[in-house]
């Protein structure tokens, strides 16, 4: 008799301890996710797509294209996003890092979205990272050091409504 009963105090004990833990984990992750300082793991899992591209000069022209296309991104990247867009911008980088056509770039490239994950909550926020996460590219490959406070006037994010309007028709295509 006497043991069984410490068994079950034993065993609800267990559940209970059990299920706060349970409880606090869960709430403790909707509070941080999806967009906190930690990566998204999703797309991490698959590792690297792209086979490895040997010629220098196709990688320095492709470096150069695709760095205009991110800075660019993200000059026109909304200042208050929304949860969907933050979540679309995050993908894209984890994506592309699996998927960008330089291989041994895109190792790279992983390494350092999961050191310095992307920062979505706003334009600033999100040129300000682009820019940084270049830097350390650059760093890497003995470049100079860009100095991001003059991010806005490099990258003209083409946005003014005014042009718009005017360019509205010619533009549909
Ligand atoms: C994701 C990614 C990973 C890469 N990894 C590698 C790699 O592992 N090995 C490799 O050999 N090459 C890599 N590259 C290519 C490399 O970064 C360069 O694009 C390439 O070497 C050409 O360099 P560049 O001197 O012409 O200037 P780029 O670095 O291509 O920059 C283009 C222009 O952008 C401006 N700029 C420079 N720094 C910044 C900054 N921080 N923020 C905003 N604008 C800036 C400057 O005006 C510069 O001329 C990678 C490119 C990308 C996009
Ligand atoms: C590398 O690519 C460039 C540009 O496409 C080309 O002109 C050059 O011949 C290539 N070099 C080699 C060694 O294949
Ligand atoms: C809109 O474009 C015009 C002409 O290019 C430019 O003079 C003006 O400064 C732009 N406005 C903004 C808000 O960027
Ligand atoms: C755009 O502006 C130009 C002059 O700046 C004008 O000639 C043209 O008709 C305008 N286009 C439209 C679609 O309004």
């Amino acid at each position: 008799m006497r043991p069984s009963i410490t068994i079950s105090i034993l065993s609800c004990l267990c559940f209970i301890i059990i299920s706060i833990y349970f409880i606090l984990y869960r709430s403790d992750n909707s509070i941080t996710s999806p967009l906190s300082e930690k990566p998204d793991l999703v797309n991490f899992e698959g590792g690297v797509i792209s086979a490895k591209m040997g010629n220098a000069t196709q990688k320095a022209e492709l470096g150069r294209s695709t760095w205009k296309l991110l800075h660019t991104m993200t000059a026109q990247y909304p200042e208050h996003p929304t949860t969907e867009e933050r979540k679309a911008l995050q993908q894209f980088f984890m994506l592309l890092s699996r998927l960008y056509p330089c291989g041994e770039c895109a190792a790279h490239f992983q390494l350092l979205l999961k050191r310095y994950p992307p920062q979505t909550s706003s334009k600033i926020a999100a040129s300000q990272w682009a820019c940084a996460i270049h830097n350390k590219v650059n760093e890497r490959l003995g470049k100079d050091i860009f100095d991001c406070s003059n991010i806005q006037e490099k990258y003209d994010c083409g946005c003014n409504t005014t042009e718009d309007e005017n360019d509205s028709s010619s533009s549909s295509e």
